[in-house]
């Protein structure tokens, strides 16, 4: 059996949730992450019928109210554009709207403790919000109806977020592959040599009896080769009801994402990335890719994965150099959400931001436009990388990249925050071959550099075109 969707790629995403969950305030947050029209189902409704809820429930009842809500969510539900719903409390009574939830939307719903609820909505002018006890018994009638429609559900509007693209923040999650992995068929595990050996066992003992298969394949970036993705191929039995999981860094989930896209014509993949890039950044988001020689990420596919597992406790393990790679990333977030997320503690860097990824993914899946933003400062780094023979780490040409962008940008103290920390030290490459790669970059257009900059923290610019001397300049400040 198909398995479902369990992402809003593509479908609406509908928010349930009782009476003062804070379904509006959230689906409006969440609508503007997603780049999504926003709909609250309660004004959709007051204005159809030309009166407020409150008076609708006096002079023509419930039922009449009803009536109109399930109207006017079937016709929101069969819209073609993706859009964010905020159902009201009661949309889930009726059967029709249940269904077309079920097959037109993902549902999350928008947990809260009763109590709560009641302190955030008792006494107003809702209808149903007027005695305590009637408004307990109904949260209790209504909660299986809830959980019956919900694909997911969320505490608040990063939750959502995350939902939203199927990724699953949580220190420990690793001991809960086996749920987590959607679905009940086999699973082919496909783990990073190294990384196996440290993890490995606790992925197959949580995934039981679906593991069917286990694979290994080369550390770091070698695993990125035709032959390695031949080599899977050739080796993986599972059928089309079957899903890969790839436990790895970000080379893991790139060349795992491509076989998945690829073994059988597509089959659905888990990813679950354990270095910090791979967890902020590279296991989210369905890009996948090998490289060819002297051609990163040559040839690859879109292919979301149906579930990424981020279990920051795994990063205890990761080795430093390797940390100070996701750092950069890390921080090229913070400035990209207008949030220092470097500085909060490393599970919570994690979810923030990978539900930062996970929004911009979902706005632009296929890397048409807004997904531009995630190469602020990547210009400047793979020019340098280049130059280097690849023989710098990611991090330090990203530092590098990030403060050039910054320079060209006019933001001297996010320039100062950078250098704070990561300490970026410049590098001893040629500078003709470091300028010759910018001019090469894939985002460059007949030879002009089109550059990520910031108006300021949180709001990014892309596709900009500077003078080239400006860019060379802010490029040869980076060389030793
Ligand atoms: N698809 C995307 O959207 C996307 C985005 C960014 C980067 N990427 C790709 O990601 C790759 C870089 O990913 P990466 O930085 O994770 O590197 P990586 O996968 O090459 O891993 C780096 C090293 O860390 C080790 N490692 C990973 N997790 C570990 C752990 N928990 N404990 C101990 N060691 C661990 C690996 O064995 C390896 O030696 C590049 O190929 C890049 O192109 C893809």
């Amino acid at each position: 059996m198909a398995l479902r969707q369990l992402n809003a790629l593509g479908r609406h995403l509908a928010l349930a949730g009782f009476m003062g969950s804070g379904k509006t305030t959230a689906g409006e947050a969440v609508a503007a992450r997603l780049g999504r029209r926003f709909v609250d189902l309660d004004r959709e409704v007051e204005a159809r019928a030309g009166a407020a809820i409150a008076e609708l429930f006096s002079t023509r009842g419930e039922a009449a109210f009803r009536q109109v809500e399930e109207a006017v969510a079937l016709d929101v539900l069969s819209g073609g554009e993706p859009v964010v719903v905020a159902l009201g409390g009661g949309a889930v009574l009726s059967e029709q709207t249940r269904q077309h939830l079920a097959s037109r939307a993902f549902t999350v719903l928008l947990d809260v403790e009763p109590e709560v609820a009641w302190q955030r909505v008792g006494g107003t002018e809702r209808p149903l919000a007027q005695a305590e006890d009637a408004f307990h018994a109904l949260h209790r009638d209504r909660q299986p109806l809830y959980e019956a429609v919900a694909d997911a559900h969320a505490p608040d509007v990063d939750g959502i977020v995350l939902a939203s693209a199927g990724v699953h923040v949580e220190v420990g999650a690793i001991d809960e592959l086996g749920e987590l992995v959607p679905g009940d068929g086999s699973v082919a595990l496909v783990a990073d040599r190294h990384v196996s050996g440290i993890h490995g066992i606790r992925a197959q003992v949580a995934l039981g009896a679906r593991d069917v298969e286990q694979h290994e394949v080369p550390t770091g970036e070698a695993a990125k080769t035709p032959a390695v993705l031949e080599r899977l191929w050739t080796a993986l039995r599972i059928g089309r009801d079957g899903t890969l999981v790839a436990l790895g860094g970000g080379s893991t989930t790139d060349v795992v994402g491509f076989a998945a896209a690829t073994h059988m014509r597509g089959v659905p993949w888990t990813a679950v990335p354990t270095s910090l890039v791979g967890q902020v950044d590279a296991g989210i988001g369905g890009k996948t890719a090998i490289d060819l020689p002297g051609a990163k990420n040559a040839v690859g596919a879109f292919h979301w994965p149906v579930r990424v597992v981020c279990d920051p406790s795994l990063l205890t393990t990761l080795p430093e150099e390797e940390r100070l790679n996701g750092l950069a990333e890390v921080v090229k977030t913070g400035l990209l959400a207008g949030r220092p997320l470097w500085e909060l503690p490393e599970p919570e860097q994690v979810r923030a931001c990978a539900t930062f990824k996970a929004g911009v993914c979902l706005q632009d899946p296929r890397d048409r436009g807004p997904r531009n933003q995630l190469n602020l400062g990547h210009t400047f780094a793979h020019a340098l990388e280049a130059a280097a023979g690849y023989a710098l780490p990611h991090g330090r040409a990203v530092a590098l990249g990030l403060l050039a962008a910054l320079r060209l940008s006019g933001l001297p103290d996010e320039t100062r925050a950078v250098e704070e920390v990561l300490s970026p030290e410049r590098v001893r490459v040629d500078r003709d071959a470091a300028w010759a790669a910018v001019a090469r970059d894939k985002k460059a257009e007949r030879g002009a550099p089109r550059l990520v900059l910031l108006d300021r923290p949180g709001r990014p610019r892309w596709g900009v075109e500077l003078p080239e001397a400006d860019v060379r300049r802010a490029l040869e400040e980076l060389i030793a």
